[in-house]
């Protein structure tokens, strides 16, 4: 008799993943291993910050001009590292390198393409809040030898995989390959990522809303009133909605893939683009929310299907539930105005 569920390792539902598709070479579950190395040591180092000497800048700007922490170059560099090597890329690029990051001459490369942002929402470090890594996979266009820009700078509906590890009470690993998108908890014992979330579905309508409000005075009408209308009442569509927003992207669409609702970066007056990175947080966070059946839009078209011109563009960003994110689409568009609410 056997007292224990079937354990489910990444590793195995890689594997098993692959074997349903006749043909797989196995070079794809040996990328996604690979890169559950990186996230594993980012996570060791993400656990101990608040013990060993490792907080605070490390005294440089990213491109973006965000002040970067030690824990983001490490992070950086550590993926760039665990990937260089293993023969699955032909070309790489992160949120925190303006140029693509080419696999070094010594090393074979592959058919595939990795684009990352090694460490999201690190402002909040100091604070011992959830932050993250989050990846895009593409296979590569061009025809052999070393990337080129051209491979990295496809539109996300050519991803192939895509995901985010959350560093938060527990650690998670959560992808997709485009069947569905699949959680995995870090068990820090035996230090391997287990299935715990087969299949997650995000609900159709949620009722919590996530943005910064503290933008509020920027925003462009249609946000405003949108958001006047997500804190009206009205019972039947569970007005008005419940506000939560984190500041890391990745634990703010963790939460709204399980519990629904809407996350938001909108671009506004100062930046009509918004924060977000179309390449690094936009595409693969919008893969995963589409495979769990809800929607990603930049208010006009679908995020998806945007064709990038540049490596590091911003994009304005709704997502989460269909529902919520239509509606959102439908202010933004001027479609939709604020009704007056029947008194209860
Ligand atoms: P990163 O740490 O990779 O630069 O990303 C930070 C992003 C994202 O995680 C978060 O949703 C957003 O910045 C928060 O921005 P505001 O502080 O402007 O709300
Ligand atoms: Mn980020
Ligand atoms: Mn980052």
């Amino acid at each position: 008799m056997s007292f224990q569920k079937k354990v489910i390792t990444i590793e195995r539902h890689i594997i098993e993943g692959e074997r349903a598709h006749p043909g797989a070479t196995g070079d794809f579950s040996g990328l996604l291993r690979d890169f559950m190395l990186a996230c594993k040591i980012i996570w060791r180092e993400v656990s101990k910050a608040g013990l060993v000497n490792i907080l605070g800048a490390a005294g440089k700007e990213n491109i973006h001009g965000d002040q970067v922490k030690k824990l983001d170059v490490f992070a950086d560099d550590a993926i760039y590292k665990a990937m260089d090597h293993g023969g699955h890329l032909c070309v790489m690029a992160s949120e925190e390198n303006e140029d693509v990051l080419h696999i070094p001459d010594k090393y074979p490369t592959g058919k595939y393409v990795l684009l990352y942002d090694p460490l999201d929402g690190s402002s909040n470090i100091d604070a011992n809040v959830s932050i993250g890594t989050i990846f895009s996979i593409y296979r590569r266009v061009s025809p052999s030898g070393k990337g080129t820009m051209q491979d990295c700078l496809q539109p996300g509906y050519k991803q192939v995989a895509a995901g985010y590890v959350v560093y938060g009470s527990s650690t998670m690993l959560v992808y997709t390959t485009g069947d569905g998108v699949h959680g995995f908890t870090l068990d820090p014992g035996i230090g391997e990522f287990l299935l715990s979330h087969e299949n997650i579905r995000i609900p159709k309508r949620g009722k919590i809303y996530s943005v910064n409000e503290g933008n509020y005075r920027y925003w462009f009408d249609g946000v405003k009133k949108y958001v006047k209308y997500l804190q009206e009442e009205d019972k039947t569509t569970n007005r008005p909605y419940s506000g939560r927003y984190i500041g890391s992207m990745v634990a703010d669409i963790h939460r709204t893939l399980l519990y629904g609702g809407i996350f938001m970066y909108p671009g506004d007056t100062r930046h009509p683009d918004g924060k977000l990175r179309l390449m690094y947080e936009a595409n693969p966070t919008a893969f995963l929310v589409e495979q769990a059946g809800g929607r990603a839009s930049n208010g006009n078209d679908r995020i998806l299907d945007i064709t990038p011109k540049s490596l590091h563009q911003k994009t304005p960003l709704f997502i989460g539930s269909a529902e919520d994110v239509c509606i959102a689409e439908e202010f933004m568009q001027g479609k939709r105005q604020l009704q007056p609410v029947a008194a209860s």
